[in-house]
């Protein structure tokens, strides 16, 4: 239903009972615009208007996982599926999108094949890209997709013109004006959805450690002065514990297992936090008689496997700290953030801490917070303008 008709039926289901409420409503009215009066201009500026149940969608379109917010009065309803579209080979028959066709990722008969059409961080495939977004766009709006006005999708620093056409063409497809399309840099709906204050001249930082790839951004003033991506994240510490464990035990263990052991046990080295040491067991193929074989995978072998990774992370920042003005130094210091699912690993905030001197703070539900940070942008996009303070919804 349009939301002109939407309204209309909601203000006549409620024209009874506003009736009866009419004179307290005016007297309520009356010193309202008394208060707006005396608020100043800027001050109207930071409300977030939110026009309807599903009108506004931020999406966040990762390697490993796709992360759908709606924003909804003082709340955000977040939906998360993987990134991983399963076709019928030959066509473009769409089989399964999600969890359903991540499960058949290396495993699909020869007529299915499942795939994930982003890989570190970058669109490889952009017509399963477009599924992507068109099925996020779905369960989003618990399929009301029609009531959708709105839509901010986060990009990487570096997409590049291409991307950005093909997240505009598959959003417009599901029917959304295209100058109600926003595509936003990761980096800053990240920042914003962590409730940073961008709009300060003052400076912040977002380290985003996602799957495929890590993005860090200095922002000021609502835009962001610098950046670093790099094209590393979880995914490569899974494939570095495949391999360790090869060398190691002579034994091939599936991506998924070592995933499920990094998650399970991981950690980083650090020397400032005592992290302490777990185990997991791990079915794999002996390499030598092809036969299953159960080995052991401690938090040291993970420490490892996330070693290379860890350490270009921290050059990376070190190389943005060498180039950071000291005006921005202080906001830094003090505002920094970790996002993203591999931010979750035991040690490494500490780690990062141990080695720039950067007491960053990981944020609250770090896998979400680009979606919700393009879900208010899609709601009120003067939140990108930097007279704009924001008034983050928490
Ligand atoms: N508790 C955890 N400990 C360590 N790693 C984790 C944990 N939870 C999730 N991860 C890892 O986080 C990554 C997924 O994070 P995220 O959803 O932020 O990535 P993405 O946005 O899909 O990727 P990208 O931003 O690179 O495109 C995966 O590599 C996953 O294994
Ligand atoms: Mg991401």
């Amino acid at each position: 239903m349009p939301l002109w008709k939407r309204r209309r039926k909601e203000e006549e289901e409620a024209g009874e009972k506003e009736e009866r409420a009419e004179e307290q409503e005016e007297e309520e009215e009356e010193r309202k615009s008394i208060t707006e009066e005396l608020e100043s201009e800027e001050a109207k500026a930071e409300e977030v208007e939110i026009y309807g149940d599903y009108a506004a969608l931020g999406i966040d379109l990762g390697t490993m996982n796709t992360v759908v917010a709606r924003p909804s009065e003082e709340e955000f309803h977040v939906k998360q599926f993987p990134s991983v579209v399963a076709v019928k080979k030959g066509t473009d028959k769409v089989l399964a999108i999600g969890e359903e066709a991540r499960k058949m990722l290396g495993r699909t008969p020869e007529d299915i094949v499942a795939v994930r059409p982003l890989r570190h961080g970058v669109i490889e495939s952009m017509e399963y890209a477009k599924f992507i977004v068109q099925y996020a766009i779905e369960v989003g709006s618990d399929n009301n997709p029609d009531e959708v006005e709105r839509v901010a999708v986060g990009v990487p620093g570096d997409a590049s013109e291409v991307e950005r056409r093909a997240i505009k063409e598959a959003t417009v497809e599901v029917g959304i004006d295209e100058s109600n399309v926003i595509v936003i840099q990761e980096a800053l709906a990240a920042a914003i959805g962590a409730g940073l204050p961008i709009a300060e001249p003052t400076g912040t930082m977002v380290i985003d450690i996602g799957a495929g790839s890590t993005d860090i951004a200095v922002i000021s003033l609502g835009g962001i002065t610098d950046q670093e991506t790099m094209r590393v994240g979880g995914d490569d510490i899974d494939q570095n514990i495949v391999e360790l464990v090869e060398e190691e035990y002579g034994v091939r263990i599936g991506i998924h297992e070592a995933e499920r052991a990094k998650i399970e046990v991981g950690r980083v080295f650090t020397e400032t936090e005592d992290l302490e040491d777990k185990e997991i067991e791990v079915v794999g193929k002996d390499v030598e008689t092809n036969k299953p074989k159960e080995i052991t995978i401690d938090s040291e072998l993970v420490a490892k496997a996330a070693e290379p990774v860890v350490q270009e992370i921290i050059r990376a920042i070190r190389r943005i700290l060498d180039r950071l003005p000291a005006e921005l130094v202080p906001g830094v210091y003090d505002n920094t953030v970790l996002v993203g699912g591999t931010s979750l690993m035991p040690g490494l905030q500490a780690r990062i801490e141990e080695e720039t001197d950067i007491p960053a703070e990981l944020a609250d539900d770090p896998m979400t917070v680009v979606a919700k940070g393009a879900a208010i942008v899609a709601a009120e996009p003067r939140t990108l303008e930097p007279e704009v303070r924001l008034r983050a919804l928490k």
